[in-house]
């Protein structure tokens, strides 16, 4: 159990609506979060007291006006970024307890990202790109190509294998990101407005793709986003601001 006072006093505020008991079956737990940002001026209370939990082949989607905490939750929940107090369990593990080489394994090994700008390198192929985290996680060329190649089909893109992110259209190069994300078969995949630089179609057709990956896999997916269409699709949205979890909508019981 870690609890790292760091001395501030954070102003004490309720956490309504939210489900807040952290239960056994949970993937993903997180108990009395705080992150705080020292910059040159104020700290930023970027998280105040987050307590939240997501169930094994949840969908979750996380909403909030533009600089209310989302990418530092999930930042901070996926183990990216450090926290100062509370605790967060992963597939039952506290990920900041963990030694620094065990949690960026337990990323590499548990976990997908999708970001918002793709972040594909634009000398290499699609293929290339899904294969990347295989090869740099000691899997063989042979067997790095053809799991590349079967998330590619997984996304529909089975025919731009060949291509360079220069010469796919927005949807394309997203759903290239989430065949790498999901190359390794992750327990959890995480997106950070995957859909943010989509028009509504494409939008829409990226979130189909991850609700249908979701129902086919059994994978937990937690994703950020600002868009209204976009957030209700998930079994259920939390709801931020300020840092704080103001409350959830529930849209569909998981398994129904
Ligand atoms: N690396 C950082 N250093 C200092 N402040 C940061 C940093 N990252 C985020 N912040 C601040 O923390 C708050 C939450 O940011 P963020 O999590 O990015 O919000 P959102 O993703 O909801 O737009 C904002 O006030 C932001 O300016
Ligand atoms: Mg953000």
């Amino acid at each position: 159990m870690s609890n790292r006072p760091i001395g501030i006093d954070i102003e004490a505020a309720p956490q309504k609506g939210v489900a807040a008991e952290v239960s056994g079956q949970a993937i993903i737990a997180a108990r009395d979060v705080h992150k705080t940002y020292a910059g040159a001026g104020e700290p930023v209370h970027a998280l105040r007291r987050v307590t939240l939990s997501v169930a094994r082949g949840e969908m979750v989607t996380i909403m909030g006006p533009s600089g209310c905490g989302k990418t530092t939750l999930l930042n901070c929940l996926s183990g990216l970024e450090t926290i100062e107090r509370g605790e967060i369990f992963v597939e039952g593990r506290s990920i900041h307890d963990m030694p620094d080489n065990e949690r960026t394994d337990h990323r590499a090994r548990r976990m997908g990202f999708v970001f918002q700008f793709y972040n594909l390198l634009p000398v290499l192929s699609s293929v290339e790109n899904v294969e990347l985290p295989l090869l740099l996680g000691g899997v063989g060329q042979r067997e790095s190509r053809e799991r590349a190649m079967a998330a590619l089909e997984n996304v529909g893109l089975a025919d731009w294998a060949a291509h360079r992110p220069a010469q796919l259209s927005g949807g394309q190069r997203q759903r290239v990101t989430i065949a790498r994300a999901l190359v390794n078969d992750p327990a959890i995949v995480w997106g950070d407005e995957p859909t943010g630089d989509l028009d509504s179609t494409n939008a829409n057709q990226i979130m189909e793709l991850l609700e249908d990956l979701n129902q086919r896999n059994q994978q937990t997916f937690v994703i950020v986003t600002h868009d209204e269409n976009i957030g209700r699709r998930a079994n259920r949205t939390i709801h931020m601001r300020d840092g704080l979890i103001e409350g959830e909508t529930v849209h569909r019981e998981l398994g129904s």
